[in-house]
């Protein structure tokens, strides 16, 4: 609900507030992690210091979990304007706009902390620009997770262990591009659904990252942790934008200050405590195996031809990595 209905109907006026937030807002921001996740955490600590700025002007409500839908869903909604807000994979992004694929590309990052500073350039920035015509959406800034492992069931020595396994992966193509290049059976899946899958083996692998390898201990029910830190995986801040031209100069600047800054604290935790996580895996004493690029063969050229077609952007955004490196 509007609060200008709200002070119009109750004959509350709070002067100064009305005169700087003209329009006040209860948003809605939606995410398909668990309470307990980063982005959930980081979600949250946007609409208080949003709330906190505008002398409780606008608010913002967290939806985690999916509680609106999967991110398509969201996203839809997003462009109609049923949703404010949300914090969303690139991927469900590259959906829509090819040019995000790019991010994707295996070994893109040498380590969290290039990813970081990848994100963290003008050419991933300005990327931003193209979101409001492509999808209906205004890209406020980049969050992520951390970087990608592979955990299976069953000894693997070789990416050709990998072969023909039944492999969860977040749905969404650029990483469905890489294990088909690989040649497993790729098995999209989301969330909440993994834990069950891995441990009564209806999938045979799965694709994840060391903050939910070792909180939710998938490695548990795993035979090999795989440290391959093959993907970086970016997360975007995003406002509706029906929603977007609707908010007055000063709304907007609130908006984008505070949610660039929890977003930039997301970044700076997975930075903090990624490999922190894949040490306390590595210590549970499981069969833990460190590999490289030179594990996948030739899986990764076939995923850059096949991403260099797709994404106007992956020759431009290599260059951009190499000279953060
Ligand atoms: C996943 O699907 O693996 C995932 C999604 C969002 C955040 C982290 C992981």
């Amino acid at each position: 609900m509007k609060l200008t209905h709200f002070i119009a109907a109750t004959g509350v006026a709070v002067a100064s507030l009305s005169a700087t937030f003209a329009q006040a807002n209860e948003f809605r921001l939606g995410l398909i992690t668990p309470p307990s996740h980063i982005w959930t955490k980081g979600a949250e600590s946007f609409g208080a210091a949003l709330s906190e700025a505008t002398g409780g002007a606008h608010t913002v409500t967290v939806f985690p979990a999916r509680q609106l839908g999967n991110e398509a869903q969201m996203l839809q909604q997003l462009q109609t304007g049923a949703l404010d807000m949300a914090f969303m994979t690139v991927a469900e992004v590259s959906n829509r706009a090819p040019d995000f694929g790019a991010f994707y590309a295996p070994y893109l990052a040498n380590d969290i902390a290039h990813a970081a500073r990848i994100l963290d350039t003008d050419l991933a920035k300005s990327m931003l620009d193209q979101l409001p015509a492509k999808t209906g959406v205004v890209g406020i800034g980049y969050g992520m997770a951390g970087l990608r492992q592979i955990l299976a069931r069953g000894d693997i020595k070789s990416a050709a262990d990998l072969a023909g396994l039944k492999l969860r992966i977040t749905p969404f193509d650029p990483i469905l591009d890489f294990y088909n290049a690989i040649g497993a059976a790729p098995t999209p899946m989301p969330l909440p659904a993994v834990y069950d899958a891995l441990a009564n083996g209806q999938v045979d692998a799965i694709d994840m990252d060391a903050e939910l390898i070792y909180l939710l201990k998938y490695y548990e029910h795993s035979d090999t942790i795989l440290q391959s830190n093959h993907m970086m995986f970016p997360m975007v801040g995003l406002v509706s934008a029906r929603v977007w031209k609707d908010l007055s100069e000063e709304d907007r600047t609130a908006i984008d200050t505070h949610m660039k800054a929890a977003l930039a604290d997301v970044v700076a935790q997975y930075v903090e405590k990624d490999v922190e996580w894949l040490e306390q895996v590595k210590a549970t004493g499981e069969n833990y195996v460190e590999v490289g690029p030179e594990f996948f063969g030739d899986a990764l050229g076939k995923w850059d031809a096949i991403w260099s077609e797709k994404s106007s952007q992956l020759g431009a955004l290599r260059a951009a990595a190499a000279a953060v490196k």
